[in-house]
């Protein structure tokens, strides 16, 4: 299995208020297939990602990937696992800027000592279309070439599960679809679990399950109230 979300909840504590976000969502992905959740602003997508990933932890309920139960493991080792296993697109591309495209996406790979970083880097942006913008640094990139480059840098330590967050949120419509394409792509060819959320039903509909997060909850029902 390569992701197991059992009966998670999530509140978050606001001031005297305390928000209940996700209240009870169970989600299974057992093998390389596209999920997309769609769902209001505000309804839970970003949280439930982001307890997917590991970066947050669930008030209540489990969240395996791969086996591993993330809240069981200590940073350290969530860290590395999250590196290796799991792969994360957000709206924002999150480049360091001091760094060039290869720079960027050599990272991951040099800070778990893996081998021919070069190369690797190299053959990962080739496969994103930038092999002519290696020694490029993110402001003299495009929106559309930068997120580009972020694919590239978490593709390139072969995860199992990508999750994305928007990833098309921040981009024009023509380079966003060019984007979606070079996911759906890579999702095929690297054999990835794809989780992502998104606003946009056509790149929802080219999942192979969609979802809908609903009042805390994650199901196959389209919400009468989401137009
Ligand atoms: N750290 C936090 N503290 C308090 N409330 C939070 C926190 N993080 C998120 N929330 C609240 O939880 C709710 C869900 O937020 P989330 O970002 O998951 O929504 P979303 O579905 O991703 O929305 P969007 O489509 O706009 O990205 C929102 O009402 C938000 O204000
Ligand atoms: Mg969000």
């Amino acid at each position: 299995m390569i992701l197991r979300a059992e009966n998670v909840t999530k509140n978050f504590d606001q001031g005297t208020e305390k928000l209940e976000i996700l209240k009870g969502v169970s989600l299974k992905v057992e093998k390389p297939e596209t999920v997309a959740i769609m769902g209001r602003s505000g309804c839970g997508k970003s949280t439930f990602i982001s307890l997917l990933a590991g970066l947050d932890s669930p008030t209540t309920g489990e969240v395996e990937v791969l086996g591993k139960q993330l809240a069981t493991l200590d940073n350290r080792t969530l860290n590395t696992f999250r590196a290796r296993h799991i792969g994360i697109v957000f709206q924002q591309f999150h480049l360091l800027d001091h760094l060039t495209a290869l720079e960027n996406v050599r990272l991951p790979l040099d800070l778990n000592r893996l081998e021919n970083p070069d190369a690797r880097a190299k053959e990962m942006l080739e496969k994103v279309g930038l092999g002519h913008r290696l020694d490029h640094f993110p402001d003299t990139m495009s929106r559309g070439e930068c997120q580009r480059v972020a694919i590239a840098r978490v593709l390139v330590m072969r995860p199992e599960l990508l999750l994305a967050d928007e990833p098309t949120g921040s981009l024009d419509v023509k380079t966003g679809r060019e984007v979606i394409d070079l996911i759906f792509r890579l999702a095929e060819s690297e054999k990835l679990a794809l989780v992502m959320a998104t606003h946009d039903p056509k790149v929802a509909e080219r999942c192979t399950r969609l979802l809908y997060m609903d009042s805390g909850r994650l199901g196959t029902e389209r919400p009468a109230a989401f137009g």
